[in-house]
């Protein structure tokens, strides 16, 4: 759009600048919304009921802030512009990569579901290296922050990666923010702290492995399905608009049963299995395949091959098969 909308908009930088009363403003940064990011992307009706304000008045400041941003009307223009910003990230294994549209990109969330021991945590600690490479090199140059709900992350397998590609294994260690969450809600609270890293530390991988855990544990069985749902989807909302406001790529992962009949009734597993039903996102499923292959497959993706993509998980990491 012109620029002449805009130049109110300039003087906005932060959260000060909204034009909002001090009481008002305190109340804000007491529930958390500190950046105009993390207000831009906020529910309305969850903001306003946590600072205690009418809907109207939380829909004007989310507005004016995202406003602010830019998060507007666009031409078809700017949209080929920002379209040709999205940065992907190489997984390590080329014919994976292709199956992904040229590797995971930035802007969108990504979930990896499969069962256990298909390789999700691997694939999430070699991106937070991978994104670490120059960008001829099939990284964005940036660094990773990992929230480890399970406590699987192991810097040991990082430093392996690093060094297999000849990159000074403690600056890649130095360049992956871990951070450990202990319940779902310590997981939102991540992520909402999470806005003031992601510029501030210059991160273009988020990573949230595992997604559903605390969830299905915190809300088992079928009673407690609607709220355990409710909860997740507004979670994967709020990482999907982090992808897109700061252009980084978001990786989740999603452990997946053998048996969906144990959890009949469930349409995560319904659906086979994914949770990003309701959220934008690109769905790659993980099945085994023999000795450490394993098999790649991309989920309702009308923009990607309906195909598959066979890897193999080495002691170097995520690689493609040599034939
Ligand atoms: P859950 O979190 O339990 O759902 O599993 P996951 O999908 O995250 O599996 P993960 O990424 O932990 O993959 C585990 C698999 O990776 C193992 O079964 C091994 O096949 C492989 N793997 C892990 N570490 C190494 C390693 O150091 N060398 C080799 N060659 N393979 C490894
Ligand atoms: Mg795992």
């Amino acid at each position: 759009m012109g620029d002449a909308g805009r130049t109110e908009e300039k003087l906005i930088r932060s959260i000060d600048d909204l034009g909002l009363s001090p009481t008002l403003l305190k109340k804000l940064k007491e529930a958390g919304y500190k950046t105009l990011e993390s207000v831009a992307v906020a529910n309305i009706n969850e903001l306003a009921s946590v600072v205690g304000i009418p809907t109207p008045t939380a829909q004007r400041i989310v507005s004016k802030a995202r406003e602010a941003l830019g998060l507007k009307f666009k031409t078809a223009l700017e949209l080929k512009q920002e379209w040709t910003n999205i940065g992907r990230i190489t997984t390590g294994s080329k014919r994976l990569d292709e199956l992904l549209g040229g590797g995971v990109e930035t802007k969108t969330i990504t979930e990896f579901y499969g069962e256990y021991g298909t390789g999700k945590t691997q694939i999430c600690m070699q991106l937070s290296v991978n994104v670490q490479l120059p960008r001829e090199k099939g990284g964005l140059g940036g660094r990773a922050l990992f929230i480890d709900t399970e406590g699987t992350f192991r810097w040991e397998r990082v430093e392996v990666m690093a060094k297999s590609f000849g990159l000074d294994p403690d600056k890649v260690m130095e360049n992956i923010i871990w951070a450990r969450a202990i319940s779902s809600d310590h997981q939102m609270a991540i992520v909402e702290e999470a806005m003031e890293l992601i510029p501030k530390e210059d991160i273009k991988l988020l990573v949230v492995d595992s997604v559903t855990g605390h969830f299905r544990a915190e809300y088992p069985g079928r009673e407690n399905l609607a709220v355990r749902q409710q909860k997740l989807n507004r979670h994967l909302h709020q990482l999907s608009r982090i992808a897109d406001v700061y252009n980084i790529a978001v990786v989740v992962t999603n452990q997946v049963m053998a048996r969906p009949d144990i959890f009949y009734g469930d349409p995560t597993t319904a659906v086979g299995g994914h949770v990003l039903a309701h959220a934008p996102g690109v769905r790659i499923q993980l099945r085994r395949g023999r000795s450490n292959r394993r098999i790649a497959r991309v989920v309702d993706a009308p923009h990607l091959p309906e195909s598959e993509a066979v890897f193999i998980i080495t002691e170097e990491g995520i690689r493609d098969i040599e034939e």
